[in-house]
């Protein structure tokens, strides 16, 4: 039997796995599911004799594709693909796509909880503010950047995106004022949200001059790629500027060093969790075991990136 693997070092939700089964099982194809895998060695043998691959934040690099000589469709369960070798893949005939959308609303409830706790100081019980009335700023008017503004709308909130790749009038749909460029977004708002991919024009984008550039009182959520941050920048800016907070749910590499300097004006999950809900889990892994199973059977490619 054609064997589809689900290779997840986060697994999703039992609840997910369940569905995911029955969508892979009842097209007639096995499962093999493979969490929380210790070393590499088992992802590679693993991946051997599989047609299909459904993975998260898995690292699918030329090794692993090198690997798999059966393969003919990796499904990335959620947005980023960026652990993925695009290009390893397109020269084996690989197709690779994401789920687009599956998992944002998760995320975007996660920046939140994240902004509240910046706004009353990690909940440190001293006087805090609170996020009714201020400019919120969206770096990318992608799926979770709606989804963040609908939620900001709620709170009251004002705001404003900027996306060189959707049309103002999308965001004017949706009531949000387009912003001309980061650089404005930065200096003109309260709190800004990053939902960027990681590309290598993002990577490093952001860092002491935007940062600094924010009113007083700025905060910053990250709940993007840890990539797209300007590291020393970031640690710059919070030195420079005592009245900024940074969250994030992908803990930069210098999370240790910025924990002990600046204390309660930044904070890390502690493994990366936005899209972590058996809500999230379902709608992305049904939806990649689906996109599998289209692509196997019938050659149906509709969320193809490579
Ligand atoms: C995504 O790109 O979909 C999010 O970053 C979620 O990633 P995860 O599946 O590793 O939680």
């Amino acid at each position: 039997m054609k064997k589809i693997l689900v290779a997840t070092e986060k697994p999703f939700a039992a609840v997910a796995v369940e569905g995911i089964r029955r969508e892979i099982e009842g097209a007639g194809y096995e499962l093999a599911l493979l969490e929380k895998y210790g070393s590499r060695a088992e992802l590679l043998a693993a991946v051997a004799d599989a047609e299909g691959l459904i993975v998260r934040s898995d690292i699918i690099d030329r090794e692993v594709i090198d690997a798999a000589r059966e393969l003919k469709i990796i499904v990335r369960a959620g947005a980023g693909y960026d652990n993925i070798d695009l290009e390893a893949a397109r020269e084996r005939g690989i197709v690779v796509e994401n789920t687009p959308g599956q998992n944002s609303n998760a995320v975007a409830e996660l920046a939140f909880g994240m902004l509240v706790m910046a706004v009353r100081n990690m909940y440190n019980g001293t006087s805090g503010s609170e996020l009714k009335g201020k400019r919120l700023g969206i770096q990318a008017f992608g799926q979770v950047g709606r989804n963040i503004a609908r939620i900001a709308k709620g709170f009251g909130m004002e705001v404003s995106a900027v996306d060189p790749y959707c049309p103002a009038t999308v965001m004017e749909e949706a009531g949000v004022k387009p912003c001309g460029s980061v650089a404005e977004l930065y200096r003109d708002n309260n709190v800004v949200s990053i939902n960027i991919p990681a590309t290598p024009e993002t990577v490093k984008s952001i860092g002491y001059d935007l940062l600094t550039s924010m009113p007083r009182n700025g905060v910053v959520v990250n709940t993007a790629r840890k990539e797209v941050i300007d590291e020393e920048g970031l640690a710059r800016a919070l030195a420079d500027r005592s009245d900024l907070k940074y969250v994030a749910d992908v803990k930069p590499g210098n999370a240790d060093e910025l924990v002990e300097r600046f204390g309660d004006r930044v904070f890390f999950t502690p493994k990366k969790m936005g899209a972590q809900t058996a809500e999230a889990n379902i709608n992305a892994g049904i939806a990649a075991a689906r996109q599998t199973v289209a692509y196997l059977r019938d050659g149906v490619d509709r969320f193809r990136v490579n």
